[in-house]
């Protein structure tokens, strides 16, 4: 997908902007000749612009000593700010000296004045022996599923200019046209209210939690609405946002952290690709495992398709990362089927403190597992007793029930977001 007419973007005044560590790029597109786009390696925590493949866009013969030169040149841009060339650039920036080099508005570039250190790498995670280390490190870290372009913009047919991408997921709820002609996204905020105390965290980010940031009309694709998946960044016109590319289809099998088959096309994941802003239950690898719990998956003759939501790319031999899934028009049948299978297991189950009066051929609960499921069905129920839920709690409610039986232990998410159930299968007694 594509910006709205990207190729009609309104130029702001530099002004428009709050100053900034590193220099915005100022127009709208490149001006040079792609040499070469990529795709950062699939299914890696770090992706590399310096490897020995890219030697051969490089006068230098080298990738590494290519993108060191190109960096200190000034033209290393991510999402098209430029990253200081050197440490006498960067502290001759009074906000460099205080909130470093950002990237969608986080330092990924720092210099602690206190302990006289540099601080580079993904989020600025990691301390660098020295200004070019630390630069270096944050261009070798953005993480997989994005992408990077080399450009050469003096006509000599090697890279001077490289662009990088630094993209991240959010579910899309609602789309508010403001008065001032600017864009704001509310990601929605199901359940909260009925959310139980057992429960983990359902975002790991809080940018849309409100309102949002208002976003300028020219940097918004009004593609975008109510279901799904988009993604935003901090470009050189400020906040932005484009619709994720939708890929449609049979979820016939997937492997939570590692790959999605939709289709018969397998999609590889994308480590540490920020989805921070997806409900955890239409993040990929946890919409998987709810849907493999319920035995949705390869599911032909239901004909219920599901949403793989992409990073999109301009090299069509390469998919971007796989932000989000979603189950759009069939997530109330989906609800519907995981409440059937849910209130079966616990219609077949005797409450009992001990089993102690229960057949032994009988599966037996405590009131207080069984009451647990029993308001989870119930919770469900709701949703899909209301004409106006979306499919994003409809999906996280089929999430929780999966949850609620299964347990959080075999669902990397749910365990790092703090969800600790046990699982209703896994206390049932025999007598
Ligand atoms: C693009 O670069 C060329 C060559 O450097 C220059 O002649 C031209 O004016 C530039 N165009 C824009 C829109 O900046
Ligand atoms: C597109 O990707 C293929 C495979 O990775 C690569 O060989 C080709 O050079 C790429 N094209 C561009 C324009 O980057
Ligand atoms: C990137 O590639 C360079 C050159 O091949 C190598 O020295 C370096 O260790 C790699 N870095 C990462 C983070 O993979
Ligand atoms: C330092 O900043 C001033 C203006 O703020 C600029 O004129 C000068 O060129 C900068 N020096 C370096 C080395 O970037
Ligand atoms: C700088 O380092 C000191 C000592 O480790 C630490 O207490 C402080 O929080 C750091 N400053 C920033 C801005 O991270
Ligand atoms: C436009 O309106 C939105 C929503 O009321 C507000 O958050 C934003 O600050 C306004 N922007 C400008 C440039 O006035
Ligand atoms: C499911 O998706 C496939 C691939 O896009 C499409 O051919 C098929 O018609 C869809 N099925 C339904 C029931 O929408
Ligand atoms: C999916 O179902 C088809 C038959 O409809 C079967 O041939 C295929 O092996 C199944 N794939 C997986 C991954 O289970
Ligand atoms: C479920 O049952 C087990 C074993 O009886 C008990 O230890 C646990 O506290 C119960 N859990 C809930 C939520 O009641
Ligand atoms: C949920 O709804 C189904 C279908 O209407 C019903 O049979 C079941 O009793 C309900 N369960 C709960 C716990 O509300
Ligand atoms: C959905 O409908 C119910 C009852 O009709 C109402 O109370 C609730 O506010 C509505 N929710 C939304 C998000 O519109
Ligand atoms: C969760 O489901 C998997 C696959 O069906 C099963 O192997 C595992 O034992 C279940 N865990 C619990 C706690 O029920």
């Amino acid at each position: 997908m594509r910006l709205a007419n990207a190729s009609a973007l309104v130029m702001l005044p530099a002004t428009g902007l709050a100053a900034a560590c590193g220099t915005a790029y100022s127009g709208d597109e490149i001006n040079g000749t792609l040499l070469r786009s990529i795709v950062l390696d699939m299914g890696t925590d770090a992706a590399n612009v310096t490897g020995a493949e890219y030697d051969q866009y490089f006068k230098q013969g080298s990738a590494l000593k290519g993108v060191e030169a190109v960096i200190a040149a000034s033209q290393f841009y991510i999402n098209l700010w430029a990253i200081p060339g050197s440490e006498t650039a960067f502290k001759n920036v009074s906000q460099c000296m205080s909130d470093g080099y950002l990237v969608n508005q986080v330092p990924w570039l720092y210099y602690n004045t206190t302990t006289a250190a540099w601080w580079g790498g993904y989020e600025a995670e990691t301390e660098a022996d020295s200004y070019d280390a630390a630069a270096l490190s944050v261009v070798t870290n953005i993480v997989a599923g994005l992408e990077v372009r080399f450009w050469d913009t003096n006509g000599d047919g090697y890279t001077d200019l490289i662009d990088a991408d630094y993209l991240e997921g959010v579910t899309v709820d609602t789309v508010t046209e403001n008065a001032n002609g600017t864009y704001s996204v509310y990601r929605g905020n199901i359940d909260v209210a009925d959310k139980t105390s057992w429960e983990g965290t359902i975002f790991d980010a809080d940018l849309f939690s409100g309102a949002g940031p208002a976003i300028s009309a020219s940097n918004f694709d009004t593609d975008i609405g109510s279901g799904d998946v988009a993604l935003f960044w901090y470009g050189n016109k400020g906040w932005a946002m484009k619709r994720a590319q939708e890929v449609v289809g049979l979820f016939v099998n997937g492997a939570d952290h590692t790959n999605y088959d939709i289709g018969g096309v397998l999609y590889d994941d994308a480590m540490r690709f920020s989805r921070d802003n997806l409900f955890i239950s239409n993040r990929p690898g946890e919409f998987t495992d709810a849907q493999k719990f319920f035995k949705f998956t390869n599911d032909s003759a239901a004909g219920l398709n599901v949403t793989l939501w992409l990073v999109p790319v301009t090299n069509t031999t390469e998919h971007g990362a796989p932000v989000g899934m979603t189950s759009d028009g069939n997530s109330r049948t989906f609800l519907a089927k995981a409440v059937a299978q849910a209130q079966a297991q616990l219609a077949s189950v005797t409450v009992s403190s001990n089993g102690a009066n229960v057949p032994s051929t009988q599966e037996w609960a405590t009131q207080s597992n069984y009451t647990q499921l029993d308001n989870a069905i119930a919770r469900a129920n709701l949703s899909l007793a209301l004409a106006n839920s979306s499919s994003f709690l409809m999906d996280y409610q089929t999430y929780v029930l999966y949850q609620t039986l299964n347990g959080s232990s075999d669902d990397i998410g749910a365990e790092f977001a703090g969800f600790s159930f046990t699982g209703f299968d896994e206390q049932l007694g025999t007598a």
